[in-house]
């Protein structure tokens, strides 16, 4: 909502696009709110399908997809307008800004936006070859410039600093994942209890790069098929890459809005997100244990691990007539839940 406040105030005061450029190619990435974009169709007068939607989170792809934008997760050719929403973590936005300056076309031009409290001034500072105009509005900050002349040999250094490598732990990661330097306190403490009596088929929800499966697999032997359902592209193919046991299987998919399963799954776990569009969001948690729930065999079992500050027992209680809290400590719980209610 904020990048179309900004979007609208460049675009009503003229700023983009002195001379008259037909049939004017966008490229949209990372942004979390597609509408967002439908003020670009009016002013260019061009097709929604015009407007390429690159994103690696399949919700805002689905979105994206709806309204009538091409979707892609990765996208290499020339655009006269590139629309870069700043991510998070430091390391993944330089990252996609110094891609992003290698397909803009002569005469185009590039916008970076993001809101102040995920750092946007940080990127900026770092910006200084760039002839950019700074637009301040709605809690946020966008860059507009036109494709510099040169571009330092650094910038450079920032994609190859942005690509997979082995973390703390050996796995391969990429900055921007969910817990991309080191395996997540909390899902270490959850892999703590799926130790030697995990067996059959396996789901794990909201998977990351993997650790939980690998875990799950590595300590039990009588594991059939573990399915990994993850939403974030680059860490679904992390996982795979983490993951050579063939009893994997890898899905891209919104877990909370995954297409209708049967009951087929004996164990269920997951460490389920408790953010969306980069706010808190408690109602994640919530879906997912929903989502568990309507996977899981009567006999099943659902192994999850929280903050502790989450309150997810009533939620549980809702779906399971057997929760049990297995450990508790000053930042993260673990409940077991079986006896899945016939009728919630
Ligand atoms: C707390 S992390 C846990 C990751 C991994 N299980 C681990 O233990 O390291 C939550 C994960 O959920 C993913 N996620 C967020 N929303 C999702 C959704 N709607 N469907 C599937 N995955 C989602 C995020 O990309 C992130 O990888």
């Amino acid at each position: 909502m904020s990048l179309k406040v900004r979007l609208k105030y460049i675009i009503k005061n003229n700023l983009l696009f002195k001379s008259k450029i037909q049939h004017v190619k966008v490229l949209a990435i990372g942004v979390d709110s597609p509408s967002d974009l439908l003020i670009l169709t009016d002013f260019f007068q061009i097709e929604r399908s015009s407007i390429t939607f690159q994103n690696n989170f399949k919700p805002h792809l689905v979105e994206a997809e709806a309204l009538g934008f091409k979707c892609t997760i990765d996208c290499k050719d020339k655009h006269d307008l590139i629309i870069l929403a700043i991510p998070n973590d430091k390391k993944e936005a330089l990252g996609l800004v110094s891609k992003s300056l290698k397909i803009i076309k002569e005469k185009g031009y590039i916008i970076f936006d993001g809101q102040k409290n995920i750092g946007i001034e940080s990127i900026v500072n770092k910006l200084s070859f760039l002839n950019f105009t700074l637009i301040s509005k709605a809690h946020g900050k966008l860059v507009l410039a036109p494709k510099p002349k040169t571009i330092p040999h650094s910038v450079e250094e920032w994609d190859n600093a942005s690509q997979l490598s082995l973390n703390k732990n050996n796995f391969l990661t990429s900055p921007g994942m969910f817990s991309y330097k080191k395996i997540d306190s909390g899902s270490e403490l959850l892999g703590n209890f799926l130790g030697n009596h995990i067996k059959g088929q396996v789901a794990d929800l909201c998977s990351g790069w993997g650790y939980l499966s690998i875990i799950a697999l590595e300590k039990n032997s009588k594991i059939k098929k573990v399915c990994l359902f993850e939403a974030n592209y680059a860490a679904l193919m992390a996982s795979k890459q983490n993951l050579k046991d063939p009893r994997a299987c890898f899905y891209w998919e919104d877990v909370i809005n995954l297409p209708d399963q049967e009951k087929k799954f004996d164990f269920v776990i997951c460490n389920p997100p408790f953010h969306s569009k980069a706010k808190y969001d408690i109602m994640q948690g919530r879906k997912v244990i929903k989502t568990g729930y309507k996977i899981l065999k009567f006999t099943g079992t659902f192994f999850m691990v929280a903050n502790t500050h989450l309150p997810y027992e009533r939620n549980l209680r809702n779906y399971f007539s057997k929760v049990d809290k297995m450990k508790e400590t000053p930042y993260f719980k673990v409940f077991r839940a079986t006896m899945p209610i016939i009728n919630p």
